[in-house]
């Protein structure tokens, strides 16, 4: 199975997260091909909803770390996240993400460009940046704290601390919690809810709800250009070094 899976089901393209073994934590190769899928959607009117979704016991872990520490020494972010980032903030097609499980980094931050997310019981949102010598990315720096308020906000891209699934529902980042086993229909059956409704007024509706898509394109560029400096940093190469190094 590849990493990335990716399945019409009817209007919905299903793009599902597949390295359970790594807890699907995003290779570049990853993103390039999720990010080709979300593109390739916009050119296709058959398409008329994305859903997002991960394993039952994982959404994502985030970014490969093995893959930062190269980050650190090359200098460069790479150009495929980059790429994802923005082509997910470009996304004209609605998004539903299925969160199940963990969720951390951009497994969180990629939620606050979806319009309807469905949590499992067991999902827990954590973003932990700062503790990794890091910055929030994918625009959340400016949409979190528009979503949830700056004191919320800060806690979660700063502070790291975790959302539980009902929590997330409480500060207005998750729509719904299910039962683990019934998250794959009720996301689907979301999806599909959207699909069904006359697509050219969802793009519309939703094009004037998001706001300016070149605000959030400008500070995902600003972003990472912090991010880049913050990773070849004593503080990223320690804490990186130690996830990777760590005995269990
Ligand atoms: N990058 C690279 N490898 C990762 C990873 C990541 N972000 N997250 C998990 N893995 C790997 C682990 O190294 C481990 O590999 P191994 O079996 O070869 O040793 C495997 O995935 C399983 O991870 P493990 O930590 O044993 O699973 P867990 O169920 O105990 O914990 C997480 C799951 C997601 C809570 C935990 O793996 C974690 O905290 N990962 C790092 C998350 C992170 O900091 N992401 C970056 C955010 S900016």
């Amino acid at each position: 199975m590849p990493d990335i899976v990716i399945s019409n089901e009817g209007p919905v393209r299903k793009i599902r997260m597949n390295r359970p073994e790594k807890k699907n934590a995003l290779t570049l190769a990853m993103y390039e091909t999720m990010a080709a899928a979300i593109e390739d959607a916009g050119t296709q009117p058959s398409v008329r909803c994305l859903l997002l979704a991960g394993a039952p016991d994982v959404f994502c872990a985030g970014n490969d770390l093995n893959d930062f520490v190269a980050m650190a020494r090359s200098g460069a972010l790479g150009a495929s996240i980059v790429r994802f980032l923005h082509v997910l903030a470009r996304c004209e097609k609605p998004l539903v993400a299925a969160v199940s499980g963990a969720a951390v980094g951009i497994g969180t931050t990629m939620l606050l460009h979806c319009d309807q997310v469905i949590a499992s019981d067991n999902a827990v949102l954590l973003t932990p940046f700062v503790s990794l010598g890091l910055l929030p990315e994918a625009g959340s720096s400016l949409i979190a704290p528009r979503l949830l308020g700056h004191a919320r906000a800060f806690s979660l891209l700063v502070m790291g601390k975790p959302l539980s699934a009902t929590d997330a529902r409480a500060a207005g980042i998750v729509n719904a919690v299910v039962p683990a086993a019934e998250l794959d229909a009720q996301s689907l059956a979301t999806a599909r809810d959207i699909a069904a409704l006359p697509p050219e007024s969802v793009a519309t509706a939703r094009r004037l709800m998001r706001g300016s898509v070149e605000e959030v394109a400008a500070r995902i560029d600003e972003e990472v250009e912090a991010f880049r400096i913050r990773l070849a940093s004593p503080e990223a190469k320690a804490a990186l070094a130690a996830f990777l190094n760590r005995k269990r």
